[in-house]
């Protein structure tokens, strides 16, 4: 029996999937989180759909033995190859969600719009899952997409808001692929951290949208459903990586504002 105590599981690569664990938190505060960065596996942007399904599912086995409730992939690359795979392994004992579907429910839901950009990881934008599942609910929309891979490393590395992630961002913007655009979907759960960069790139004139919040509101929605939603006044948070280093250890504070501390727990533990 799922207890709406049990905590919510989410997941990335490493600490991107932060973003989303920050806007789980504010919109559901009575939630206790468990969060599983794949450090030992981070990029998964350039893995083969295999490999990535094979860390999700060792990764959602843990997170059911945690007794999660909910398993978040708050990964694009790891909800573009391993979500029907993790939902089969994990059957009923929990509601999983992926990043993609709530974005492509709030995209094709405004008014007025022709052209869609997306950018993300290699692994992402060859999945063309974006493209697929908008053009399956209003195939008159127009869905350009462009890899972007420096721009995750740069951000685990610190580098925005400064010259270096300027160039790097205005050099994959100005591709003549993503000209016209009225909406930008940012596919990776990096990059609501460079969001302030992309919007002063378009001035403000292109719809710049990220999963976080939305994927919040998501669950929020799921939950409630199923009155599953926690109100507890003092929820427990964990933060796992299946490699420790003090280099990731000083990123979180970059990606969830609060005190973090990581636990290592690698994946190969029975
Ligand atoms: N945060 C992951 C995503 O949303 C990408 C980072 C990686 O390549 O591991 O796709």
């Amino acid at each position: 029996m799922v207890k709406p105590s049990a905590p919510i599981g989410i997941f990335d690569s490493g600490i991107g999937g932060l973003t989303v664990a920050h806007a789980i938190h504010r919109f559901l505060p009575g939630e206790s989180l468990i969060y599983f960065g794949d450090t030992a596996h981070l990029p998964y942007g350039d893995k083969s759909s295999d490999a990535i399904k094979y860390y999700s599912i060792r990764i959602a086995q843990f997170l059911l033995k945690k007794k999660c409730k909910a398993i978040v992939i708050a990964c694009n690359t790891a909800s573009s190859m391993a979500y029907d795979v993790v939902r089969e392994f994990t059957g009923s004992q929990a509601i999983v969600i992926n990043v993609i579907d709530p974005v492509v429910e709030e995209v094709t839901h405004i008014k007025g719009i022709g052209k869609i950009g997306v950018i993300g990881t290699k692994g992402t934008v060859r999945s063309e899952i974006y493209s697929r599942k908008i053009k399956k609910i209003k195939p008159s929309l127009d869905v350009a997409s462009l890899a972007t891979p420096l721009l995750a490393p740069m951000i685990e590395e610190g580098f925005f808001n400064n010259k270096i992630s300027r160039t790097i961002i205005n050099s994959y913007l100005s591709r003549p692929k993503l000209k016209k655009l009225d909406c930008l979907i940012l596919a990776c759960t990096h990059y609501p951290l460079i969001k302030p960069e992309i919007e002063d790139y378009y001035k403000n004139s292109v719809n710049i949208i990220d999963s976080a919040r939305s994927v919040a509101l998501y669950l929020k929605e799921m939950l409630t459903k199923k009155k599953l939603l926690a109100k507890g006044k003092n929820p427990k948070h964990h933060f796992y990586v299946s490699d420790y280093t003090d280099a990731f250890e000083k990123s979180t504070k970059i990606f969830f504002k609060g005190k973090i501390r990581l636990e290592p727990h690698s994946l190969w533990e029975k």
